[in-house]
C-alpha cells in the first residue's frame, strides 16, 4: 500500500502558490504575511480581471478572493472559473466582510469551496488552506495518474488488437491451407476456396446477418468441400460424367465433411459443419444429402449453395468449360427454384461485385478461364 503522502507528490515538486485578489492593499498585506508564514508563495491581484489573467499565467494552487471589488466582483470571478474546464478544479476561498446569510449562500452558489469572514482568524485560515491543499493535491494526483493510466490502456488495447489480428490471420491461413490440401485432389484451386468465403461474406452482410454470423460464414465456408478428402481418387478425379453409383458416392462428401467437423467447440466450426452438410441442399427440397426444404436449410448453407454454383460455373472444370458472368447468371436464373428467394435477390443486387471479385482472382490464376475470353 502506497504511503498516503505519496499522493501529494505532484504538489511537492514546486512551491505552493496562493493568489490573493483584493482591492484593499491592507488585506493583501495581511494575507501575504499569513501565506509567507506557511512557507507558500503569495501572488496578488487588485481586481477581478487581473486575477483571471494571473490565474492563466501563474497557475496558483488556491485563489483567495474578496467579494466587493471594482469591476468584476468575487462571485462573478468564481462563477467564470468554475464554469471553465481548465480552472474548475482550482480551490476558491471567498473572503467578505459581509456577514449576512444571503451573501454566504451567494458565495457557495457561485461555486466557492470555502468562505472566510473579515477580520480573518489566523488559525481558521491555516486550517482551511491546509484542507483545500490536501484536496487539490489529491485531485492533481488523480488527474496525472488518470492520464497515465489512459495512455497505458490505449497501448495495451492496440497490442491486444494486433495480437488478435495475428491469431485471426493465422487461423484463416490454416483453414485455407488445410482445405487446399483436401481440394488438391479435386483439381480445384486455393482461389476457389478464398472466393467462396469472400462471396459468402458479401452476401451474408448484404442480407443483414449479424456481424458474428457474417464472420462465422466467412471463416466456415472455405471448408464446405472438406469431405471430398474421403472420396476415392477414381471417382473424384474422373474425367467426364459419373455413373449413378459414382454420383451417389460423390454426394457423401457432405456427410463426410459433417463428420470431420463434428462436435465443434467454436461457433465458426459449428457454422463450417452446417455448411459442409447443407451446401448441396436445395430450397425446393431436391438437394442432398437429406432433401431439406426451404428454411429447414440453415442460412449459411443456402448462401454457400448459390455462391459455390456461381464460382463453379465461372471456372473451368474437368467436365466443363468456364462460362462468362452473363452466362453464369443466366444459368442461375433458369434454376431459381433451387435457391432461397432472399439469397437469389441478394445475389442479383451484388452480381457486379461478384463479377469483379472473380475477374480479379482470375487475373492471378489465368487457368481459371482457359477457354473463355476476358
Ligand atoms: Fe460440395
Amino acid at each position: 500500500m502506497a504511503d498516503r503522502t505519496e499522493y501529494f507528490a505532484p504538489g511537492m515538486n514546486r512551491k505552493t502558490k496562493i493568489l490573493v485578489a483584493d482591492d484593499d492593499r491592507f488585506y493583501i498585506q495581511i494575507f501575504s504575511d499569513l501565506i509567507d508564514g506557511l512557507g507558500y508563495e503569495c501572488i496578488s491581484a487588485s481586481n477581478g480581471m487581473e486575477a483571471l489573467e494571473k490565474i492563466r499565467a501563474c497557475k496558483p494552487d488556491i485563489l483567495i478572493i474578496d467579494v466587493v471589488m471594482p469591476g468584476m466582483n468575487g462571485f462573478e470571478v468564481t462563477r467564470r472559473l468554475k464554469n471553465d474546464p481548465a480552472t474548475m478544479h482550482l480551490p476558491i476561498v471567498i473572503v467578505t466582510s459581509l456577514t449576512d446569510r444571503g451573501s454566504k449562500l451567494k458565495g457557495l452558489e457561485s461555486g466557492a469551496d470555502e468562505l472566510l469572514s473579515k477580520p480573518v482568524d489566523e488559525a481558521e485560515f491555516r486550517a482551511r488552506i491546509g484542507n483545500l491543499l490536501k484536496v487539490k493535491r489529491y485531485e492533481d494526483y488523480l488527474l496525472e495518474n488518470g492520464k497515465k493510466l489512459e495512455g497505458e490502456v490505449v497501448d495495451k488495447t492496440v497490442q491486444l488488437e494486433r495480437a488478435f489480428e495475428k491469431i485471426r490471420h493465422g487461423y484463416v491461413e490454416t483453414v485455407y491451407r488445410l482445405t487446399l490440401a483436401a481440394e488438391y485432389r479435386d483439381k480445384e484451386t486455393g482461389g476457389h476456396i478464398k472466393r467462396i468465403s469472400l462471396y459468402s461474406r458479401l452476401l451474408a452482410s448484404h442480407m443483414g446477418l449479424s456481424e458474428q454470423a457474417v464472420e462465422a460464414i466467412f471463416f466456415g465456408s472455405p471448408m464446405h468441400d472438406v469431405g471430398k478428402i474421403g472420396i476415392p481418387d477414381s471417382v473424384l478425379l474422373k474425367e467426364g460424367s459419373h455413373t449413378p453409383e459414382e454420383f451417389e458416392l460423390m454426394k457423401t462428401h457432405t456427410t463426410i465433411g459433417g463428420n470431420i467437423l463434428r462436435d465443434p467447440d467454436s461457433g465458426i466450426l459449428l457454422t463450417a459443419k452446417e455448411i459442409a452438410l447443407t451446401h448441396h441442399e436445395r430450397w425446393d427440397g431436391n438437394g442432398y444429402p437429406r432433401g431439406l426444404k426451404g428454411d429447414e436449410i440453415p442460412i449459411s448453407g443456402r448462401i454457400v449453395h448459390l455462391v459455390d454454383i456461381y464460382d463453379a460455373l465461372r471456372s473451368r472444370r474437368p467436365y466443363k468449360e468456364a462460362f462468362d458472368h452473363e452466362t453464369a447468371c443466366g444459368i442461375i436464373d433458369s434454376q431459381k427454384e433451387r435457391f432461397d428467394p432472399a439469397v437469389f435477390k441478394g445475389f442479383h443486387a451484388l452480381a457486379e461485385e461478384f463479377r469483379v471479385l472473380f475477374d480479379k482472382s482470375a487475373m492471378e490464376e489465368p487457368d481459371l478461364r482457359k477457354t473463355t475470353q476476358l
